[in-house]
């Protein structure tokens, strides 16, 4: 009997592997998938599906700030004002706005937790199945944790209120820190000597338009790069014993292919990597499409709920008459803030510069680092996709111990630092300001 269900809904129950993988030859949006996934790939365990959760997170922020453009005004005399009619005039504008935020916040902490995830199970690396690159999707990863921080960055300034103002006034004397163009730097950035009406329309062009055209682009590439490098790195292993099956695999007892009884021998290799494969596999519709909408569903309940839970905070209207003290980064920015304030001392006449030191050099010899690694780790083939590999023991240390460090440094930046970025207890009432004030 003819299906008489619309097409894109027949796609999901294929009754066989072929019909499945005609599936997604013939739909645009099941491109993304191959024909079959291994069973290793399809598991929590591999990726904790975390990059399709960051996915998910970019998914929801472009549906609910495509909305929010509908209300906001880039001006600087009305971007405060269009902010507070969300707030209170707009319909369901306040969990908008707060449910736009919660994603932004969770999408740095989770693109972070992904690249956490794909170190330590050094799905960085360049030998892999035959044609597949891997450092280049590292390298596509490293880009978009930049541009998820720069999302998250310039859509601070936007509400115009005192946070956004002087968060981004720090982080532009951060950058004007930066040896011959540091001073550009900053006019680039804010587009005068200080921050106003040039930047919030840069802040805003970037955040609603420039940024997220890049990211999306950079994401869809990820995706393909995922497919050309053979599925994830824990896939290789599946591929690799298959080969290794077809090649050992003993003769068949009790057929023999002898020519007509003229010469003597066994059967002949029966174990293509194929079946191998499909007994390891399973096809991808409707196994990873169901996973992924049920991770899509998940991503956007959580973030509704926070939304209701956790409302958007909107200060005082920017006044660059008062400066609150102390300006605080962003929290994901904290680390370097505090590493800005410990690395600036006096050594005689001569002050160190923190905001070089901490807020350039070291993050840029980070990012390097993390560009540079898939040649500098020296763990053997099998060792991709395995979680803590012996062979890795080193480096995995050292990486976590730097990862503790920031993380460490942050919570710092958060609950101990009072007026004057001076030690405060959190029970304890500000210190009366420093001798140099
Ligand atoms: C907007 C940010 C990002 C998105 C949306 C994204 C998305 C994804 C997705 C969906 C996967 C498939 C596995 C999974 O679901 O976890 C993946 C794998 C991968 N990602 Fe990302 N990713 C992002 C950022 C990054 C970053 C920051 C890095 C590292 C610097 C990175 C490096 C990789 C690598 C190397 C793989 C292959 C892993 C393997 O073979 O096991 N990605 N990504």
């Amino acid at each position: 009997m003819k299906d008489r269900r619309p097409e894109f809904v027949r796609h999901f129950t294929p009754r066989t592997p072929r019909e499945a993988s005609d599936a997604i030859v013939r739909n645009f949006l099941l491109h993304a998938f191959p024909a079959r996934i291994t069973r290793a790939a399809l598991g929590w365990r591999a990726s904790g599906w975390l990059g399709t959760i960051a996915l998910h997170l970019f998914l929801v922020l472009s549906l609910t700030g495509a909305v929010l453009l509908f209300h906001y005004i880039p001006s600087v005399e009305r971007a405060y004002a269009s902010v507070k009619d969300l707030e209170f005039i707009v319909s369901f504008g306040t969990w908008l706005r707060a449910t736009h935020r919660v994603a932004a916040h969770l999408m740095v902490a989770v693109v972070v937790a992904h690249l956490v995830r794909v170190f330590l199970t050094g799905a960085y690396k360049k030998e892999g199945a035959p044609g597949a690159f891997r450092p280049l999707n590292w390298w596509i990863g490293i880009a978009l944790l930049l541009l998820t921080f720069l999302l998250s960055f310039t859509g601070y300034l936007l509400p115009w209120d005192q946070l956004a103002y002087w968060a981004v006034t720090v982080g532009a004397q951060i950058a004007a820190s930066a040896p011959l163009v540091g001073e550009a730097l900053r006019e680039l950035l804010l587009g005068g000597s200080s921050v106003g009406q040039p930047t919030l329309l840069r802040f805003y062009v970037l955040h609603c338009f420039l940024l997220p055209g890049l990211t999306a682009a950079l994401v869809a590439w990820h995706m393909w790069r995922l497919r050309k490098d053979g599925g994830l790195a824990v896939t290789d292993r599946v591929a690799d014993a298959a080969r290794e099956g077809a090649r050992v695999a003993p003769p068949a007892p009790g057929k023999t292919y002898t020519l007509m009884g003229s010469t003597p021998g066994a059967t002949v290799q029966a174990h293509a990597p194929s079946l191998l494969l499909e007994r390891e596999s399973v096809t991808a519709i409707p196994a990873v499409v169901r996973r992924s909408l049920a991770v899509f569903c998940a991503v956007l309940a959580v973030c509704s709920l926070l939304g209701l839970l956790l409302p958007a905070p909107l200060e005082e209207p920017a006044n660059p008459a008062v400066t609150p003290n102390p300006a605080k980064a962003p929290w994901y920015f904290l680390w370097l803030q505090e590493l800005v304030s410990l690395l600036t001392f006096r050594v005689g006449g001569f002050v160190v510069d923190g905001a070089f030191l901490g807020g350039i050099l070291l993050p840029g010899v980070l990012v390097g680092l993390l560009a540079a690694w898939p040649f500098l780790d020296r763990s053997p083939r099998e060792a991709a996709g395995v979680w803590f590999h012996p062979s890795r023991r080193r480096q995995n240390r050292v990486f976590l111990a730097l990862l503790l460090a920031a993380v460490a440094l942050m919570l710092v930046g958060t609950f101990f630092r009072g007026p004057y970025w001076a030690w405060v207890w959190p029970w304890e009432t500000a210190p009366p300001p420093p001798s140099w004030v």
